[in-house]
C-alpha cells in the first residue's frame, strides 16, 4: 500500500535527490551535528533538511543514531558540535522546554507518561500557556478558569480521538504500553505543535489501533502540521510518508520518496548487509535485540 496522494519530488527537493539534498521549504535544517559516546560516533549528520507540511520517515537499523539525533534536535542531549535551526531560528544549546515552546514537540521511544498522574492530568500538562504560568493570569480568577476549561475541552476531544476517553480518570501507570504511546502522542498534540517528532509511534500499539493511529498522523498533515517519525515498520513507512531519510552508523545514507528509497542499494545494505536483494516492503521490525540506551530516561 502506498501513499495515495504522493507529492511530486520537485515540490519537495531542489536539484538532485541525494543524502542531505536541499528542500523547497524546509522547516528544520541541521548542519554538521555530531555526537560521540566515548569512542563511538552515534550521530554524524553532515546536512539534512526536513520538508515543511509533509510526513517524513527517519529509518535505519538498530543503533543507527535515530533516537540520539531526536534527542539532540530537541535539546534533550548536547552534541559535540553542530548547528540546527527550526523555522530559521537557531536551536543549538536551547533547552527542551524552549524548543517545545517554539512548536517542535517530540515523543519518546520509551514512553514518558507520568504514571502517578491520571490520563487527563497528563493531558493537561501537555498544554502551552498554562494558567499559572503568567503572573497576571494567575491572579485573575476568571482568566485562569476560562483557560483551564479550554485546556480540558481540548484534552477531552483528543482523548476521544485516541479512544482513551474511557481511561480519563485512570492512572497512566495502569495503561498498557500501547495505550501509553497513544497518550504520549495525544499529549504532544495538546500544544498544537508545528512539527511533531514521533519516535516509533507504532511500537507496542495494539494492531486494532494501528489504523486509527495512521489516520491521526495523516490528519495532522491535513491540518498543516509537519511530521517526522522514526519507524521500523516498513509498511507504515510506505503507507504514510511523503519522504524517507535513512540513517546508518550515525550518517544520512539515503533519502527520497518511499517508493524509490526502499529499493536503494545503500538502504538494503544498511539494513540487511550486502548480498541481499530483499524488498524492504516485505520487511517488518528487525528481529535483532533492540537497544534502548539512546533514549533519554
Ligand atoms: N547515552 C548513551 N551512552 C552510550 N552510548 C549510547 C548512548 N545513547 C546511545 N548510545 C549508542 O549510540 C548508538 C545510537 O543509538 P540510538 O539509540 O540513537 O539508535 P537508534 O537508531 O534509535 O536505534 P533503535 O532503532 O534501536 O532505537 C548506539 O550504538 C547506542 O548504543
Ligand atoms: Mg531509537
Amino acid at each position: 500500500m502506498s501513499n495515495s496522494k504522493s507529492v511530486s519530488i520537485d515540490k519537495i527537493c531542489i536539484g538532485e535527490v541525494a543524502p542531505g539534498c536541499r528542500k523547497v521549504d524546509p522547516i528544520l535544517i541541521a548542519d554538521g551535528v555530531k555526537r560521540q559516546f566515548g569512542g563511538l560516533t552515534a550521530v554524524d549528520v553532515a546536512h539534512v533538511e526536513i520538508p515543511r507540511g509533509l510526513i517524513t520517515a527517519l529509518i535505519g537499523p538498530n543503533g543507527a543514531g535515530k533516537t540520539t539525533f531526536f534527542n539532540l534536535l530537541t535539546g534533550f542531549d548536547k552534541p559535540n558540535q553542530g548547528n540546527w535551526s527550526f523555522e530559521g531560528q537557531n536551536l543549538a544549546g536551547m533547552s527542551p522546554y524552549k524548543v517545545a515552546r517554539l512548536g517542535m514537540i517530540r515523543t519518546f521511544q520509551l514512553t514518558k507518561a507520568l504514571s502517578l498522574l491520571t490520563v487527563i492530568e497528563n493531558m493537561r500538562l501537555g498544554a502551552q500557556k498554562q494558567p499559572g504560568e503568567s503572573f497576571l493570569t494567575s491572579l485573575i480568577r476568571p482568566l485562569w478558569i476560562r483557560r483551564e476549561k479550554e485546556i480540558t475541552e481540548v484534552a477531552d476531544t483528543l482523548l476521544k480521538r485516541f479512544k482513551l476517553d474511557a481511561k480519563r480518570e485512570d492512572y497512566a501507570a495502569s495503561l498498557s504500553g500501547g495505550q501509553r504511546k497513544l497518550l504520549e502522542m495525544a499529549r504532544a498534540l495538546m500544544s498544537e505543535p508545528k512539527l511533531i517528532m514521533l519516535d516509533e509511534p507504532m511500537a507496542g500499539v495494539n494492531p486494532a489501533l494501528t489504523q486509527s493511529l495512521l489516520d491521526h498522523i495523516k490528519d495532522l498533515k491535513s491540518n498543516g502540521t509537519t511530521v517526522l517519525f522514526v519507524e521500523h515498520d516498513m509498511h507504515m513507512v510506505r503507507h504514510i510518508s511523503d519522504w524517507v531519510i535513512v540513517m546508518a552508523e550515525g550518517k544520512v545514507v539515503a533519502e527520497g520518496p518511499p517508493s524509490t528509497v526502499m529499493k536503494d542499494q545503500a538502504v538494503i545494505d544498511a539494513y540487511l548487509g550486502a548480498h541481499h536483494d530483499t524488498d524492504l516492503g516485505t520487511m517488518s521490525k528487525p528481529a535483532s535485540t533492540r537497544s534502548k540506551k539512546g533514549d533519554t530516561k
